[in-house]
């Protein structure tokens, strides 16, 4: 039989197809997950947790950064706030502290210790009016000074003055480490050429480092955080304040991306001087066409699905979309000629579509059901007959557009801004709850050790030859059936498997 040309091609979803298994000599250890998030962010573990007020504020941005994603700020809060978060995640684990609170040599060891209990620190570098560092004073130096006397004794009299050991400004983390063990030391102030102190690095924050070896890090060591944004009413501003308190990567996001306001919020933010250095992805699209628009419009990154996500109703609501491997399949073929990176978000219910959404062409993936019981998503445990629950909320759900509550800041995701009575609202997600799941840190290592096990059966030590070597097998219902267990019935939950 012809198919008519209004038939696009056969849509096929994570559930359609598995990946062929290929010769492998690897070993864990030769695994290389590192990936794309956007053209100059690479994450060296490919998942972004969603922009959705019940899966991302600052305690899963700063959970997802330091296992080494990145967590998307949801956008349902007022400028300030979602600002606010930006800084919470900015200022949390600085590996370098580019700005250390310092004294001066004159002050008296009473304002030193005044100082000590604002900032909950313990050392401080000192420096002259010039910014030069002259010496280091910790809580130690104090305890030979009598109480009695720190009102008239000064920091030059007591403090570890210069030469000190310092490391360069431009130091490198693993130099850093080195020079800590080697001399044993609590502290290493940086210096540039001319002896300006330039930073610090403490050890404290270095440990912290290695509990997460593969957290996100700016350029100056402070952990990375993405904000989701849209293109209505003061959108501008909202970016800008983001941008202002330290966002690394915004996230032009409405359900249907390829709208002519939402593009052009993308071009002027890549093209205004003020702005142009921050990375910018655009979303939502779920065909080549739609990943053009946004890689014309100088997208950094491209984010991809219409209607695949647990709580989406868009598809049923307005028969609307691309099933998910097809559409991210599709952008891809936009998007890696042009060397932007795609984003699959929505859709994914059990670690293995990661790898499947790799091969098809995503670089990410873009995670919330999975991720809405973690401890850090917001919102509190809600017991059900003995059970722990998270809510998990659409993002177009009634609850979320609607007044009930509080103000809603994100209608204008689904092209809703304007409607003012609740009853007018046409929601495209549901309202509901996902079994509490413990810490991210449990989560993530189940995720990232089904991908690892993904690449191994595949024969793939790095993202990009996962991409190349990856082939698909379309399987039916029935093969979908023998993939899950089947004829048993399961007495003991696995942490990576709850059922279907
Ligand atoms: P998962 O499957 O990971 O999907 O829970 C998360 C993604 O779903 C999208 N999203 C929505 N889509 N109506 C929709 O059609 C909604 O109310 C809604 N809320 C979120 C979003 O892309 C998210 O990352």
């Amino acid at each position: 039989m012809e198919v008519p040309e209004k038939f696009a091609s056969l849509g096929l979803t994570y559930d359609d197809v598995l990946l062929l298994p290929g010769h492998s000599d690897l070993a864990p250890a030769d695994i290389d997950m590192t990936s794309r998030l956007t053209r100059e962010i690479s994450l060296k573990v490919p998942l972004v947790s969603a922009a959705m007020d019940t899966v991302t504020e600052s305690r899963m941005a700063i959970a997802m950064a330091r296992q080494g994603g990145l967590g998307v700020l949801h956008r349902n809060l007022s400028i300030e706030d979602q600002a606010y978060q930006v800084d919470l995640v900015k200022r949390t684990q600085t590996g370098i502290i580019s700005n250390p609170v310092t004294i001066n040599p004159d002050a008296t060891l009473e304002q030193l210790d005044k100082l000590a209990g604002e900032y909950r620190i313990s050392g401080f570098p000192v420096v002259d009016t010039d910014n030069r560092l002259i010496g280091m004073i910790t809580n130690r130096d104090l305890r030979f000074t009598p109480v009695a006397e720190w009102a008239t004794t000064k920091v030059d009299e007591v403090m570890t003055p210069m030469p000190l050991i310092t490391g360069h400004s431009d130091i490198t983390r693993d130099e850093a480490t080195v020079l800590l063990r080697k001399h044993k030391r609590e502290r290493l102030p940086l210096i540039d050429d001319a002896g300006h102190l330039t930073g610090l690095i403490t050890v404290k924050d270095f440990v912290k480092g290695e509990q997460f070896p593969n957290a996100s890090y700016d350029g100056a060591g402070r952990l990375m955080v993405g904000a989701a944004i849209g293109y209505f009413g003061d959108a501008w501003q909202r970016a800008t304040t983001l941008i202002e308190a330290g966002v690394d990567v915004l996230v032009a996001d409405t359900a249907h991306g390829n709208v002519r306001m939402l593009l052009d919020m993308v071009q002027r933010l890549k093209t205004d001087p003020a702005t142009k250095h921050v990375q910018v992805v655009g979303g939502n699209v779920a065909t080549k066409e739609g990943a053009q628009s946004f890689v014309d419009a100088g997208a950094d990154a491209v984010k991809v699905g219409v209607g695949p996500g647990s709580i989406c109703t868009t598809r049923v609501v307005t028969g609307v979309g691309v099933p998910q491997i097809t559409a991210v399949y599709e952008a891809s073929l936009a998007c890696k000629a042009a060397g932007v990176p795609v984003i699959a978000d929505g859709g994914l219910k059990y670690s293995g579509e990661i790898a499947k959404a790799l091969v098809a062409g995503a670089d990410t993936v873009m995670i919330g059901s999975l991720l809405a019981g973690c401890e850090e998503s917001p919102g509190d445990l809600v017991f059900v007959n003995g059970k722990q629950f998270k809510s998990y909320r659409g993002m177009g759900s009634l609850g979320a557009m609607s007044s009930r509550g509080k103000k809603s800041y994100s209608k204008d995701r689904y092209f809703q801004a304007e409607v003012e009575s609740d009853d007018k609202i046409v929601p495209e997600g549901i309202e509901g709850q996902v079994a509490y799941r413990g810490p991210l840190a449990a989560v993530a290592h189940q995720l990232i050790g089904g991908l690892s096990q993904s690449m191994f059966y595949v024969g793939a030590a790095t993202v990009p030859e996962l991409q190349e070597k990856g082939r698909f097998v379309r399987i039916t219902q029935a093969s979908l059936q023998e993939s899950h267990p089947h004829g048993v019935q399961m007495t003991v939950e696995a942490p990576n498997y709850a059922g279907r």
